[in-house]
């Protein structure tokens, strides 16, 4: 049978190697496993697949025939389609705009609008964003949103013409219901002789939905092989050249003095009234499905949320602080991740140093970066060395990082504050099986100093390895709270739809 794709000896420098004789066969009708850690260098592999990046050297070949895409719209026209990492979406424009913006007539005035909605609604349908409108503004949307429409527009090429689909990274925001639905369509998709290379750093995802796995190391491929056979532990063997022992609790621990107080809090974003407290030395786990409030919750906590009632108090040692304000929150010791780092996180276009110690250099953080690159350098130097970011250096700017190590610099921005209340969105998303026990290990570390960390995360695994207690929204309404772990994943998952029961299912 003649390969979709078949790559050989193919090669790529920035600074330093990139890819090095890479040889890769993707079959028809096969969804083909891309994994290895980040900086591996599989985003850089499958942009040069759709035409954003050009090879240095070797050859490509599309069915039999030489094949050369010098741009994403070349790869669009030969049937290659993205569903890009770093999402390719348009804030401004509206969902439908977004999800046929490669297609549309380059005479704005003659697109048929009606049938433009009711094509995108289809779409969105599919990929499971069922109560929304077309004309909804991509800036709107929550970010496991923003990831559907992605699908969604990758989806939108035309049938006839469609070759290879090339998903990097599309569940990283997505909750798990979610993920079993993409699932479904791609293994539909292929089975009407369609490609697709599935890029992810969730291994049991990539065991479950994908025929074919190869393992990509610093740049070479160093194993491929049907996933019959293989387990998440030969995965990961293979991506980092050894064994890792995840590290486990042993036993439950006594928690500290009440740290967090949060009594009868709603806002605009987070209508339905929420108490409960944290303590120090706790971690606090979130649960829900995508738009249960999971992240609303964590935006009224810190003072981002119009409308807010209710308080937020911190003790400390006797004394109580009600904040109110964001800046309040921080001046008491508040810090809050967010999700999306491209539009609420990293500084694009400054250098690593930058990105990772603004935080800590407080008000006039950029003015003194400017005055002090020695100092920020050398406080950069330590965090990018804790975290393990694979980056040229301080100076490299964060947007040629690859993602999950841009995840990483955003977390060493604010592991270097004196912060001691966490509230932490989806802090491991896209960072590699290794980095992420690094980085479970030093959230673990905050807590065993005696902060107290909220956490929200998608991956009940995540959960379970790291919180003390979990609260379960549905319907951004707390539904349930679990103690010192007696929970299991069905019990979560049962309280992630609990609010839903009875009506149709909405965005799972
Ligand atoms: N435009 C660029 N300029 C310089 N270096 C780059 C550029 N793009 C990527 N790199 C470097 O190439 C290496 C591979 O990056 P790539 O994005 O392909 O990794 P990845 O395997 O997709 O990782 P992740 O799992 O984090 O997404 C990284 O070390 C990255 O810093
Ligand atoms: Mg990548």
């Amino acid at each position: 049978m003649t390969a979709r794709i078949r790559i050989e000896g193919l090669c790529k420098s920035f600074a330093a190697p990139v890819l090095e004789e890479v040889n890769l066969q993707i079959m028809p009708g096969r969804i083909h496993g891309l994994v290895g850690e980040n900086g591996a260098g599989k985003s850089t592999l499958i942009n040069i697949i759709s035409g954003l990046l050009s090879a240095d050297a070797g050859t490509l070949e599309l069915n039999g025939q030489v094949y050369r895409a010098p741009s994403r719209p070349q790869a669009l026209q030969q049937g290659i389609a993205l569903a890009a990492q770093e999402l390719s979406l348009i804030d401004t424009l509206s969902v439908a705009e977004n999800i046929f913006l490669s297609a549309l007539p380059q005479n704005f005035m003659t697109v048929d609008r009606a049938s433009l909605r009711k094509h995108a609604e289809e779409l969105m349908a599919q990929v499971g964003l069922l109560a929304m409108s077309a004309h909804t503004p991509v800036a709107k949307l929550a970010l496991a949103e923003k990831q559907l429409v992605e699908m969604a527009k990758a989806l939108s090429m035309p049938a006839d013409n469609c070759q290879l689909l090339i998903l990097d990274e599309p569940a990283s925001a997505l909750t798990t219901p979610q993920v079993e639905k993409l699932h479904q369509i791609l293994r539909e998709r292929v089975a009407t002789g369609l490609s697709i290379i599935y890029v992810s750093h969730r291994l049991d995802d990539v065991l479950s939905v994908c025929d074919d796995v190869s393992v990509l190391r610093d740049g070479i491929i160093v194993s491929t092989a049907p996933t019959t056979y293989l387990t998440a532990n030969d995965l990961i063997t293979a991506m980092c050249g050894q064994d890792l022992l995840e590290h486990r609790e042993s036993s439950l621990r006594q928690a500290g003095d009440l740290r967090l107080k949060v009594d009868q809090l709603s806002s605009a974003i987070f209508p339905q009234s929420v108490s409960f407290e944290c303590r120090r030395g706790e971690i606090l786990g979130i649960a829900g499905l995508a738009g249960a409030g999971r992240s609303e919750l964590l935006h009224t906590i810190f003072g981002l949320a119009p409308d807010r009632q209710g308080r937020v108090v911190l003790l400390n040692e006797g004394t109580e602080v009600e904040v109110r304000t964001a800046s309040e929150a921080v001046k008491q010791g508040m810090a809050l991740i967010a999700e999306d780092r491209k539009t609420q996180g990293n500084f694009a276009d400054k250098p690593v140093s930058l990105n990772t110690t603004i935080a800590g250099l407080g008000k006039l953080g950029v003015a003194l970066a400017v005055l002090l690159p020695r100092r920020e350098e050398r406080v950069s130097k330590e965090l990018i060395d804790r975290l393990q970011v694979k980056c040229e250096g301080p100076r490299q700017s964060i947007d040629r990082l690859s993602g999950g190590n841009q995840q990483k610099v955003l977390l060493a921005r604010w592991l270097q504050t004196e912060s001691d209340v966490w509230l932490l969105d989806e802090p491991t998303r896209g960072v590699d099986v290794a980095s992420k026990l690094t980085i479970h290990e030093q959230l673990r570390e905050l807590r065993d100093l005696g902060a107290c960390l909220l956490i929200v995360s998608s991956e009940l695994e995540e959960l379970t390895a790291l919180c003390d207690r979990i609260l379960v929204l549905s319907n951004r309404k707390v539904v349930a709270t679990f103690e010192g772990g007696q929970w299991s994943n069905e019990q979560l998952l049962a309280e992630m739809f609990s609010a839903h029961r009875g009506q149709r299912a909405v965005n799972h």
